[in-house]
């Protein structure tokens, strides 16, 4: 499991929220009682659906520490919890379960997401959007980047994220368990500023297994992102107006029980 950094995470917030946002407004407008966000990181989602149901008990939960105490920062109305999602077992079913970004990082998902929305409540809404990381650019140069140079013999083994299967497969996979089932997708073209953003927006997320396993050693830690910078700013050069565009799929579902 690769640690997290909430400091470096938050940095690119507002690109990162957008999806997120994308997705709670395809909930549907109902009454909930207990809802669930899985993999809540830094906890700005759960918060946000707190203020939004404010009769519901909300609840955040992630397997990352580093993150947690960030969510624990928060003056909001939700229990956090420190937990892994592929235990996820309410004890009361949830009537809608909020996932952003979180889920790409679990394996088998044929079977993750049937169980996932097999716990709602009846009606109950699974909203899900995750990163169709694996098919960017920039993650192919990662994966290439990690499997060649002195550097390859620990990184070249990273846990890393995997292709994402073909949507119908995730149609087919909740309308199992649910009546109705949205599957959609959205590129976003991201306008970053600032001295290779690509590098430091991947600091946060997709670097973190590449890095950890590069631990101790230093001088390969500093090649590595050495080659890696200069490889992704040859695929992304910056624009005249000093802006880095960044082409990024995401995956959305939202699904009723
Ligand atoms: C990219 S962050 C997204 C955080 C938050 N949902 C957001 O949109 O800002 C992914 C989060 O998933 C968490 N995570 C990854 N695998 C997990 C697992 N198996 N169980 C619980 N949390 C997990 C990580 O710790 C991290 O906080």
């Amino acid at each position: 499991m690769p640690t997290w950094d909430p400091i470096v995470y938050e940095r690119y917030k507002g690109y990162r929220d957008r999806p997120a946002l994308d997705l709670m407004v395809q909930i549907p407008d109902q009454r909930f009682r207990e809802i669930w966000d899985l993999g809540c990181g830094t906890g700005e989602h759960a918060a946000l659906l707190s203020l939004r149901h404010e009769t519901a008990a909300v609840h955040g939960v992630d397997s990352s520490p580093e993150m947690l105490a960030e969510a624990r920062k928060r003056q909001a109305r939700v229990a956090w919890s420190l937990g892994d999602v592929a235990d996820f077992a309410p004890e009361v079913a949830p009537d809608l379960i909020f996932t952003n970004a979180a889920l790409q990082w679990l394996p088998d998902h044929a079977t993750l997401f049937p169980r996932l929305a097999g716990r709602l409540a009846p009606r109950g809404v699974f909203a899900c959007q995750m990163p169709m990381a694996y098919e960017t650019e920039h993650h192919r140069i990662l994966r290439e980047t990690a499997q060649s140079g002195p550097w390859a013999g620990l990184t070249g083994e990273a846990r890393r994220i995997n292709p994402t299967p073909p949507l119908a497969d995730y149609y087919d996979w909740l309308a199992g368990v649910c009546g109705q089932v949205d599957v959609w997708t959205t590129s976003y073209l991201h306008a970053l500023e600032d001295e290779d953003p690509i590098i430091d927006w991947m600091a946060g997320t997709a670097l973190r297994p590449y890095l950890d396993a590069l631990e101790g050693e230093n001088d390969l830690k500093t090649a590595f992102l050495a080659e890696l910078t200069a490889r992704i700013a040859h695929a992304f050069p910056r624009r005249v107006d000093g802006v880095t565009l960044f082409p990024f799929p995401r995956l959305f579902m939202v699904a009723i029980r």
